[in-house]
């Protein structure tokens, strides 16, 4: 992998570069931050050459700071022990909400665009400012105090933002559940995280249909003690859902009767803001720790610099909460800079495939920014629907999560954008918080299918996975780190500080390593190639396979299980399981067994992990060691049986053929 390769070289030479389209200048609100891309390289190169005077000169432009801190950074990757702002102190939520509220408090700060459209609602920052403060200080009568974790459970609604900010208002740590993980994931997580209490609904609504939310946080609490409160709002006002009366209590009860203003308190700037679980190579999930000062710089300084956003800009987020992407770029990034942001609570498709452009072109939205999965899909059914709505407000357009191919970037630039908009892919991930590779939109001239260049204070590399050397010079492919810290960089797992220095630090002692594969062409551009660990990514959805083999074999017919990613045309991956029974004479039939162990998924981790197939074999390939060949798998799975490669550490070589015969009669 880490040869200098006529791949990557193949790769630049065939994508032309796209600079920003005249009608991006002509629309601008006002002069863009930075001038042109020699004015990028510069500073650039002073995030890197300098970090604590280029950040010390950010954290005072985008931060308002309770106490002065003592120093920019410290500490080192080798150590794992790095902290930015050292004895700085702050509050999140003061500067997400409270400046903008004084400043202008008619400003609209969240715009909720409801599952059913006429439950659409505009929250200013005015408004805002005492939603939180009421949430807050219930909280606080709750017991709730700084460090103490609150677990979060809710779609898609303006309460999900309310309650984020009024956790870190009192300097408690949130723990936001993406609402579609079943009960025992987010069971797994409360408990993990020990969490007392917990915001939630009644019941959700998306795409017509109603998600029984509570009763799904009530099976998740069966024999959990240690849960005191559980605060319910009322999203669809459905009373006959199950309420225990000593713990759980109603939102419209409980947080109107609190006054209108709670004080925020003090932050040291390393205090953890939040936990975010995540999947990686080994079976349970982690809680990424991101810390206050540093993690809302990056999401501010991001937010302004790759997206070009001005204080009227609209940004609408297509991402859930539930998810990084959520946490930076549909609260942290734009309500940090004041700027409004849309929440969308139902799905691209619903109640037809014109429902995102309806959105932009009601609130005439400057920003959008979606994973290419939802591109797919419409590009695929709902093309026709865009040319009958006015989205020329639209200046920049995102795309994150997944790799963009060139064809779809060059759709996106075309059918969405008119060829008038600036077309943003941006990598980045739950650890790192806010972007590491992006364009700045307007300065740094694109590439059909690359992140294009890393921000500033991302000193990226490549590394040779072999040698573990770092490759020089351009058209090398390696594995991407990074080779100091920069300020939204995760700084542990939750309750395992070790998991953290393993997964991140000590693969590549001194950097920290992403578990992305990337190529860098002639022009120092990257090019992202997926994930080397064993994490899939399924519509934008990070997914370890080690979780839903976990869950395979949970099934008393199944002995062992083996899961891969494959290309999928609409989802980007799509997950294969191949397992092998214990006595498949025992099994009802095949076609039910394969149902019942994809239901098993969707039970244990939620629908979005379910295999697209599941492949009944006798033995799976394994080396002399016992060890899973998960590539003989993955390649017979996506059609590429002739690539195989050397099979000579194979033990059981019989059982290639087998595969092929059980896969062929699959698909
Ligand atoms: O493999 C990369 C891929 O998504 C991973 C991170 O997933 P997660 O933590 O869930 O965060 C997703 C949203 C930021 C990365 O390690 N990834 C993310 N963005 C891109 C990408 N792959 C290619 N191109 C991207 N723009």
């Amino acid at each position: 992998m880490a040869r200098r390769t006529h791949e990557c070289v193949h790769e630049a030479e065939n994508a032309q570069l796209h600079y920003a389209p005249a009608h991006f200048y002509e629309t601008q609100p006002g002069k863009g931050y930075i001038d042109d891309v020699d004015q990028y390289s510069q500073m650039y190169r002073e995030s890197i050459d300098n970090p604590e005077l280029f950040f010390d000169k950010m954290a005072k432009e985008f931060l308002h700071w309770d106490t002065p801190y003592k120093a920019v950074k410290s500490g080192s990757l080798a150590d794992g022990d790095v902290a930015w702002f050292l004895n700085g102190e702050l509050n999140a939520s003061y500067n997400c909400v409270d400046r903008h509220a004084f400043a202008n408090s008619n400003k609209p700060a969240i715009i909720y665009e409801a599952d059913d459209e006429v439950e659409n609602r505009i929250i200013t920052f005015g408004q805002l400012l005492r939603k939180v403060s009421k949430v807050a200080s219930l909280l606080k009568s709750w017991g709730v105090k700084k460090g103490d974790v609150v677990t979060i459970y809710l779609p898609m609604i303006p309460e999900v933002i309310i309650t984020m900010l009024a956790v870190v208002r009192i300097g408690a740590i949130h723990s936001v559940i993406f609402s579609g993980f079943s009960a025992s994931s987010l069971r797994e997580r409360i408990i993990d995280s020990k969490s007392k209490v917990i915001i939630t609904c009644d019941e959700a609504k998306r795409g017509g249909k109603t998600i029984h939310t509570k009763d799904i946080v009530n099976e998740s609490l069966q024999g959990i003690n240690s849960v005191t409160y559980v605060l319910v709002y009322e999203r669809t006002h459905n009373k006959t859902i199950a309420m225990s009366p000593t713990r759980d209590y109603w939102w419209t009860e409980e947080v109107n009767k609190q006054p209108n203003y709670c004080p925020p308190v003090p932050c040291n700037a390393e205090d953890p803001l939040f936990l975010l679980y995540t999947s990686g190579s080994t079976g349970s999930p982690k809680g990424i720790v991101h810390t206050t000062a540093g993690y809302l710089l990056g999401a501010a300084i991001t937010t302004r610099y790759v997206f070009d956003i001005h204080p009227d800009d609209i940004l609408f987020t297509a991402g859930d909460v539930g998810w990084i992407t959520g946490h930076t770029y549909a609260l942290y990034g734009p309500l940090s800079l004041g700027t409004a942001t849309i929440i969308f609570e139902s799905t691209p498709a619903y109640p037809d495939y014109g429902r995102y452009w309806r959105i932009i072109e009601r609130y005439k939205a400057t920003h959008f920014y979606v994973a290419p999965t939802a591109l797919r899909l419409i590009k695929k059914i709902g093309e026709a629907e865009i040319s009958k709505y006015d989205i020329s407000s639209l200046r920049v357009l995102g795309s994150v999560g997944e790799p963009i191919s060139p064809e779809l970037w060059k759709w996106y630039h075309e059918k969405i954008g008119n060829k008038n908009c600036v077309v943003c892919d941006t990598m980045w991930q739950t650890e790192s918080g806010s972007h590491l590779l992006a364009p700045l939109s307007g300065v740094t001239p694109t590439k059909p299918g690359s992140a294009t260049v890393p921000f500033f204070g991302i000193d990226a590399c490549l590394i040779d996975p072999v040698s573990g050397h770092i490759l020089e010079g351009n058209d090398v492919v390696g594995v991407l780190a990074v080779k100091c810290s920069w300020p939204s960089m995760a700084r542990s797992v939750w309750n395992n500080h070790d998991r953290y220095i393993e997964t991140y630090l000590k693969p590549y002692p001194g950097y920290y390593f992403t578990g992305d594969a990337a190529g860098r062409d002639h022009d120092g551009y990257y090019w992202i190639r997926g994930r080397v660990d064993d994490v899939v990514n399924v519509s934008g959805h990070r997914l370890s396979t080690t979780e839903i083999e976990t869950c395979l074999v949970n099934d008393k017919y199944v002995s062992a299980a083996a899961v891969v990613g494959i290309p999928d045309d609409l989802t980007g991956q799509s997950v294969v399981a191949f397992v092998s029974l214990q006595n498949d004479n025992e099994i009802d039939g095949p076609v039910s067994f394969h149902r019942e162990l994809i239901l098993q998924v969707r039970k244990e981790i939620g629908p979005f992990a379910a295999p697209k197939a599941v492949i009944i074999i006798n033995d799976l390939p394994k080396t002399r060691s016992g060890k899973i060949m998960r590539r003989v798998l993955r390649k017979i799975a996506s059609n590429e049986a002739e690539q195989l490669g050397d099979l000579s550490t194979l033990a059981n070589p019989e059982i290639v053929s087998e595969i092929m015969e059980a896969v062929k009669t699959q698909f």
